[in-house]
């Protein structure tokens, strides 16, 4: 792994960053203390208060979107994700709250404009609303989008202060509407939880869309009717092609399925129009013209997306990933903890962007039986 780069000492500076701001007061998430949002000294700030993205990557492509990964453990076991027996982080190697809200202040203030956080499951940390409740702070000074990915299971319970915090939209993961398969797919989930979740998030008002991964002779003749679900109660579908990441106890090619093959059989039952709808992400949507709602379809295995990245990842220890697919890397944690500077970590960030690579090398071949990259995605952040 890459350390930080050169011009950053440990150990210097002030820790601008530190308690005391006292920002947030939302309904349901006890005090976090802030780190304060100022203009920077290499900040411009546009007409009318909005902020300029400032972080331009060596190919020209301006990084506004970050994914946090707040956890890599999870309560779902899913075949394609993890391996049933995943060893997990000890718990004092995770950032806390207050370093994550820190580190994700200093990217807003570099023109980052949307976060999604992540994991594992974001939803099993505890104290996560805290997080939401201070980043929501900071929608209309900079960020503009706050969202997650869940798999639902304990969405129920916090759909609402979700709600309360700022959050929109949401992407909640089931693969299918089956609860056996559910069962099978996930090792140990029940479906009832996870579509409780999804129940709840709709009644308090956040747009929901479903992701699915498909899967050969799994799940691949549930789509049309997950499609019409998805229509009947107003979500759109996203369905993703598995990714090569991280052992997970057998082998890929038995699961990959390319949804240039899905997409075609779709087209049998759906008026599927194209759109040039997206949502920054590497989705390509569709219209479904009988239900009205979209769905999308990333293929990072048959379409290479990487040209129009606009994303780093942060995982739940502080190490900044550039792209999902590569393995360089930068780790923010001892910077963080040996107190430096706001300047000092917004210059750190910078340096660190910097080295963005063109794109992944993602392949799944008989002849290629390791995955393209060791850590899971549960790691990085899906
Ligand atoms: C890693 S999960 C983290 C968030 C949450 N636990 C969830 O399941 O939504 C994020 C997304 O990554 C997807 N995912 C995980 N491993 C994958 C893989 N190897 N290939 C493609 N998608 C994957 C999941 O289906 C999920 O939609
Ligand atoms: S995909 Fe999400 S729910 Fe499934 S094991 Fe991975 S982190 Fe957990």
């Amino acid at each position: 792994m890459a350390g930080i780069p050169a011009g950053v000492e440990p150990g210097q500076g002030a820790g601008a960053g530190g308690p005391g701001q006292g920002l947030n007061s939302g309904p349901n998430w006890p005090s976090l203390a802030l780190c304060h949002i100022s203009p920077g000294k290499r900040r411009q700030s546009a007409p009318g208060g909005s902020l300029h993205p400032i972080m331009i990557d060596p190919f020209g492509r301006a990084i506004t979107y970050l994914r946090v990964s707040v956890t890599d453990r999870c309560d779902l076991r899913c075949v394609y994700c993890m391996s049933d027996d995943m060893t997990f982080l000890p718990k004092r190697q995770l950032l806390t709250l207050e370093e994550l809200d820190r580190l994700c202040t200093a990217f807003i203030r570099l023109g980052t404009t949307k976060i999604r956080i992540t994991g594992g499951e974001p939803l099993v940390r505890r104290d996560v609303m805290r997080l939401f409740g201070a980043l929501g702070q900071r929608l209309g000074h900079g960020l503009k989008e706050l969202t997650v990915t869940t798999n639902g299971s304990q969405l129920a319970t916090h759909a609402e202060t979700l709600a309360a915090s700022g959050v929109k939209r949401i992407n909640v993961s089931l693969d299918t509407l089956d609860p056996q398969r559910f069962a099978q797919i996930t090792r140990r989930g029940r479906i009832e939880p996870t579509l409780d979740g999804i129940f709840a998030a709709k009644a308090a008002g956040l747009a929901v869309k479903i992701n699915a991964v498909a899967m050969k002779g799994v799940n691949e003749e549930e789509f049309n009717a997950m499609i019409a679900w998805c229509g009947e109660h107003g979500f759109d579908l996203c369905l993703i092609e598995t990714m090569p990441m991280g052992d997970i106890e057998g082998d890929r090619t038995d699961q990959y399925l390319p949804l240039s093959i899905i997409r075609a059989r779709l087209r049998q039952t759906w008026t599927l129009q194209e759109t040039e709808y997206r949502t920054g992400g590497p989705a390509r949507y569709y219209d479904v013209r009988e239900t009205g709602r979209r769905i999308g379809f990333i293929t990072p295995m048959t379409h290479n997306f990487c040209e129009s990245c606009n994303r780093v990842r942060l995982t739940c220890t502080g190490t900044l990933y550039m792209c999902l697919g590569q393995e360089d890397s930068a780790d923010f944690r001892p910077l963080l903890r040996a107190g430096v500077s706001d300047d000092q970590l917004e210059d750190a960030i910078q340096a660190v962007i910097a080295r963005k690579p063109k794109g992944h090398d993602f392949i799944i071949d008989r002849r290629h039986d390791k995955p393209a990259v060791g850590r899971h995605m549960s790691v990085t952040g899906g």
